[in-house]
């Protein structure tokens, strides 16, 4: 099969993209006055530090997720959560009512919207009932998605969101291999649940597959959600036009602080893993002995999709004890499902409590 280098792939206007050259850019070094962007001299209380501009690469923080996840730091991209880098990846490929996407269904429905949002056709590859990969239709949705040419349109982008929220499942990396393989676009994994999974990362397949991005995010496993941090892990072609392409200050110094103080605690924050995974093991056993639920789905991540006779009923009865679980039964292919998070023990016992009293 003929491919596409990385470069043909994105939008002209973003290869030839001047990026905007921000102060701490252009500055990096250290020096006794800073008079160079239009910051105020002091903030409201007059501390050093927060009156100034953060570092818009990210240097430090990059380095301590290089050092703690193992992920390679010249490889790195930063975002506003991995949100942000989904939504950057779209800008960078995708060309307004021309290009389109590839989703495995049911997904994450954020990529829906970012492509709705930029105005980019979606084509659904549905998962089967048991939410694996469809391979023998893979096959043929790859070949027909390969139709298109940079010039005319094509599907530049494909998703594969594993462990997959909101059916909880990860993929086999073979498989995903050979999608990105075959698929003439950027594969990208979102591996936001990664840490709850015990599996290996997309990451190890970058070698054999060049047009691959790998999502992660210190959302989940590393409990940042309000710190916003995403990360992707990306070929040099990419890391280069996510950065010329994202906010110059994407990231507060704030957030950029909070998340290295998270990282010097990984043992932590791996031993509450562990215990969530415990738990979602708990939670899942408990959950089958209610005759209202039909199935519990097995999950690699900190959630739990659960198939109930009446998920709008229950979703009521619980929020009204205090209890909000997500009902996803209008979503495609989990008809009559809830999501349920797995939060602390407590958390969780509080929800087989009021599921029980719902039985009675
Ligand atoms: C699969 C998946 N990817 C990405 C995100 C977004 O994460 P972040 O908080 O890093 O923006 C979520 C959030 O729920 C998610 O479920």
């Amino acid at each position: 099969m003929s491919g596409y280098t990385i470069k043909e792939l994105m939008r002209p206007n973003i290869v030839s993209l001047i990026p905007y050259s921000s102060a701490r850019n252009e500055f990096t070094g250290t020096a006794k006055v800073f008079l160079d962007a239009n910051e105020n001299w002091r903030d409201f209380v007059g501390n050093v530090g927060r009156n100034r501009y953060p570092d818009p690469q990210h240097r430090d923080l990059k380095r301590s997720i290089s050092t703690v996840m193992g992920l390679p730091e010249k490889s790195l991209v930063l975002g506003n959560g991995s949100d942000e880098m989904i939504d950057v990846l779209f800008r960078i490929f995708c060309v307004p009512h021309k290009d389109k996407i590839l989703l495995m269904s049911p997904t994450y429905g954020a990529y829906q919207v970012f492509a709705d949002i930029n105005d980019i056709g979606v084509s659904h590859c549905p998962l089967k009932t048991d939410f694996s990969l469809n391979l023998r239709h893979m096959d043929t949705v790859c070949h027909l998605v390969n139709n298109g040419t940079p010039e005319s349109g094509m599907h530049k982008m494909l998703f594969i969101c594993s462990p997959n929220n909101p059916s909880g499942n990860s993929f086999p990396l073979d498989q995903i291999a050979t999608i990105a393989q075959r698929f003439k676009g950027i594969t990208i994994v979102d591996e936001a649940y990664f840490e709850f999974s015990g599996k290996e990362s997309a990451i190890t397949l970058m070698r054999d597959c060049p047009r691959l991005v790998v999502l992660r995010t210190l959302s989940k496993s590393w409990g940042l959600a309000n710190a916003r941090v995403g990360i992707a892990v990306a070929p040099p072609e990419i890391v280069e036009a996510m950065h010329k392409v994202k906010y110059p200050y994407n990231l507060s110094g704030i957030a950029q602080e909070l998340a290295i103080e998270a990282l010097e605690h990984a043992q932590e924050v791996y031993r509450n893993i562990e215990g969530t995974i415990q738990e979602r093991e708990r939670v899942a056993q408990q959950l089958q002995k209610f005759p209202f639920v039909k199935e519990v789905f097995p999950s690699d991540a900190n959630f739990l999709l659960v198939r109930v006779l009446d998920p709008d009923g229950l979703c009521s009865s619980l929020r009204e004890r205090g209890i909000i679980i997500r009902n996803r039964s209008t979503v495609r292919g989990c008809f009559g499902c809830v999501r349920i998070t797995i939060g602390n023990r407590s958390e969780n016992d509080s929800l087989l409590k009021a599921m029980e009293e719902l039985e009675g």
